[in-house]
């Protein structure tokens, strides 16, 4: 596969999807209060490991009440997010964006603090999340339609789309096991943006197919983008964040250092202001 994420950014970056989709009244909500996650190091006796951990003052990592050496990878994180919201997640590689996005989808537990997300939820995060290489695509599409609870009828419409825009040929009656790693991308995005959720989280890897791919599926994502009330969008693409975002959270070593309106938080995190918006 080849990767061209910049050229797929910089088509995608050419839509603005900030502005919020009529609120539908129908109550999806996200609340976070003073969330905190921590991932414990099980093989981490080691005496130069703990020594580093004693002797930083501040830093990742910690220790918890069992004296175990931890990442801390979350900390002290409240927000709320309600109908129409678009909150973008920016900060350095290990900032902790994909953790909260996680932690967001139910994948991760909190160790502190409490979370609550209210309505459908859709989570792109993982382009072979919950797929089977054992089963054939047409298996995983409809263990899919099951787990999202749609009725047998629309199963086979769901096959029907997801076949007709993945566009596998005979790949599709195949283990996924057998597909290089562009088809898994193309069969997992598919699948994920067939399903329409009132909550949608989206990680990096959704902006970084083929570019030949991104371009068919620009129209596709926009879509589910614009259904969804509310989104929240893990990107180092930092054009996008500024067209589809209303409000953008900058993580630093799990905190959050400034949230905002995007071109604020965007320029506070690029050290300098931002170029005016190029007019559509
Ligand atoms: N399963 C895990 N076990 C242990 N540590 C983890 C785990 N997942 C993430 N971490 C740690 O948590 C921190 C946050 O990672 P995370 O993947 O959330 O960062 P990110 O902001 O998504 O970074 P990137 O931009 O590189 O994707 C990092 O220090 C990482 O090493
Ligand atoms: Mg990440």
């Amino acid at each position: 596969m080849s990767l061209s994420p910049l050229s797929a950014a910089a088509s995608l970056a050419t839509t603005s999807l900030a502005t919020a989709s009529p609120a539908t009244g129908n109550g999806a909500a996200i609340d976070a209060e003073h969330l905190s996650v921590s991932f414990p190091l099980y093989h981490s006796n080691a005496r130069s490991l703990k020594r580093m951990v004693f002797n930083k003052v501040s830093g990742r990592v910690g220790a918890d009440a069992k004296n175990r050496v931890v990442i801390n990878a979350l900390r002290d994180i409240s927000f709320q997010l309600r109908p129409g919201d678009r909150l973008g997640l920016v900060g350095g590689n290990g900032a902790g964006k994909t953790t909260l996005l996680r932690t967001l989808a139910g994948i991760y537990e909190p160790q502190a603090g409490s979370m609550r997300v209210r309505g459908t939820l859709n989570a792109l995060l993982d382009p072979n999340l919950g797929m089977n290489v054992d089963l054939t695509g047409r298996e995983n599409i409809m263990l899919r339609g099951l787990y999202n609870g749609l009725p047998r009828e629309r199963i086979g419409q769901l096959q029907e789309d997801v076949a007709a825009f993945a566009d596998l040929g005979e790949f599709l009656e195949m283990p996924v096991r057998t597909y290089s790693s562009g088809m898994v991308v193309r069969l997992g995005f598919a699948m994920a943006t067939a399903i329409r959720p009132q909550v949608l989280l989206m990680d990096e890897w959704f902006l970084a197919g083929d570019a030949n791919f991104m371009t068919k599926a620009k129209a596709r994502l926009e879509n589910m983008v614009r259904g969804a009330d509310i989104l929240v969008l893990s990107s180092h693409a930092l054009e996008i964040v500024r067209n589809w975002c209303t409000r953008v959270l900058w993580l630093d070593q799990g905190r959050i250092a400034a949230d905002g309106a995007p071109d604020e938080v965007l320029a506070a995190y690029l050290g300098h202001p931002l170029e005016p918006s190029p007019s559509p």
